[in-house]
């Protein structure tokens, strides 16, 4: 049986940062961020978008074109958890008026939950095959003002229906697994903001890459020409870029041009939006489904990694007619109707969210009409509304 991705949706919040005016305000050479680090812009949620609402959100793109009645199962994968107990799942259950048969969970392995997430799913539609699976990434990445990390944040959400015969990408059986304990980057309880090694980070990113994808070829009997893409986890779309050149090193040059092109084709998202965390390797996905030119059933190689750290290798083939369940127009209408701010209100919003919000004070959202946010708390239970 063929299992896999029938329909992704995306949301990222209306407001972003340039790169160039970030880098101005911290007396660095814009070219660091735009081509050292890799980025051009950095979604920014305020204080009306949590994990929660953009999860909806981005589940909302393709809701409404399901049989909601088949789905069987709701993952909710996040760093950016709103509640220490109760699953943001239940959350997005609510909204969407999802039947209460659903079995629905939070899952986390920082951003490797949405790995985690799609695996679970693909292994519960194996085992029923006549439902489907709801798995949804969301989180909002923040470092801190001023710091190393600061140009790598960003905020959105990838929510996926996974079932038996899907329409754009089925996941291949087998994968390389590695993990270890280590202290890469991490946010211990009470942190708003994470806490990185960040150089360290990066080569540890690239040492379980070459483990993975070595073993992956080596259990799979097939070589780095056989994929047609390889995609990544981009916390920035330089890291990746960097693991996309230890794969074809030592390739011909036609595969070098080949790979080449498809991960620049996979990192256009990420450069507008920046990190976000669990959904990052699926929106490296997207943005090659919509960016690159891929024949039905080309090989996807796609590397998920979540410090800690957990990083996994697996693949996957396109569906012919993949193009047809992109929403390409919701997309571009999605990115108009983002804001630019100064540096000055970008920083207040910052320090507005590192603070929870005062109970029973309601918050409102400048959001385009139907649009769902974090309302506030009554009692300390969040509420969530949708823009009149
Ligand atoms: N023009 C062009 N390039 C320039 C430049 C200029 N004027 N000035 C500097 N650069 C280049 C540098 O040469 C360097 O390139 P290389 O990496 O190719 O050597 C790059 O810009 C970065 O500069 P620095 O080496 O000075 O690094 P930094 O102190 O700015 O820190 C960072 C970079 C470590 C990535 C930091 O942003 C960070 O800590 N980020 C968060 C951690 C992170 O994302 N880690 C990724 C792996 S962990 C993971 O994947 C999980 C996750 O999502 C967090």
């Amino acid at each position: 049986m063929k299992i896999g991705i029938d329909k992704i949706g995306f949301y990222t919040p209306n407001k972003y940062i340039d790169m160039v005016e970030l880098a101005h305000a911290r007396n660095v050479d814009p070219n660091k961020f735009l081509i050292g680090i890799g980025q051009k812009k950095m979604a920014v949620a305020d204080v009306s978008q949590d994990a929660v609402s953009m999860g909806i959100n981005a589940t909302l793109e393709y809701f409404n074109e399901i049989e909601q009645k088949k789905v069987g199962l709701l993952i909710f994968a996040t760093e950016s958890s709103v509640d220490q107990s109760k699953s943001a799942s239940l959350f997005v259950k609510k909204a969407l008026n999802l039947h209460p048969a659903v079995r629905t969970f939070e899952i986390k392995e920082a951003c490797f939950g949405l790995t985690a997430a799609l695996m679970t799913a693909r292994d519960y539609v194996r085992s029923h095959p006549h439902h489907s699976a709801i798995v949804i990434g969301s989180d909002i990445a923040r470092y801190g003002l001023n710091t190393p990390g600061e140009v790598t944040q960003g905020a959105g959400s990838i929510s996926m229906l996974i079932k038996a015969d899907p329409r754009i990408l089925t996941i291949n059986e087998g994968h390389s697994a590695y993990s270890d304990d280590i202290n890469d980057f991490w946010r211990p309880n009470g942190f708003k903001t994470a806490l990185v090694e960040g150089k360290y980070s990066t080569q540890v990113y690239l040492d379980f890459f070459k483990h993975t994808f070595e073993s992956y070829k080596k259990e799979k009997n097939w070589s780095t020409q056989d994929f047609s893409a390889l995609i990544y986890h981009l916390p920035f779309t330089k890291q990746g870029l960097k693991a996309n050149r230890l794969a074809i090193q030592d390739e011909d040059k036609s595969v070098q041009d080949e790979l080449s092109a498809s991960f620049e084709a996979s990192k256009q998202l990420s450069m507008e939006v920046g990190n976000i965390y669990t959904a990052s390797l699926y929106l490296s996905l997207l943005s090659l489904l919509e960016h690159a030119e891929l024949a039905p059933n080309s090989l996807i190689g796609l590397f998920s990694y979540g410090s800690g750290a957990m990083a996994e290798f697996f693949s996957g083939n396109l569906v012919d007619g993949y193009r047809k369940q992109l929403a390409l127009e919701h997309e571009e209408e999605m990115f108009k109707r983002r804001q630019a701010l100064s540096i000055d209100e970008y920083e207040k919003i910052f320090t507005q969210a590192l603070n929870e919000p005062e109970d029973g004070v309601e918050i409102t959202s400048d959001e385009v009409p139907g649009t769902w946010y974090f309302a506030g708390t009554q009692n300390y239970v969040r509420q969530y509304r949708q823009v009149k």
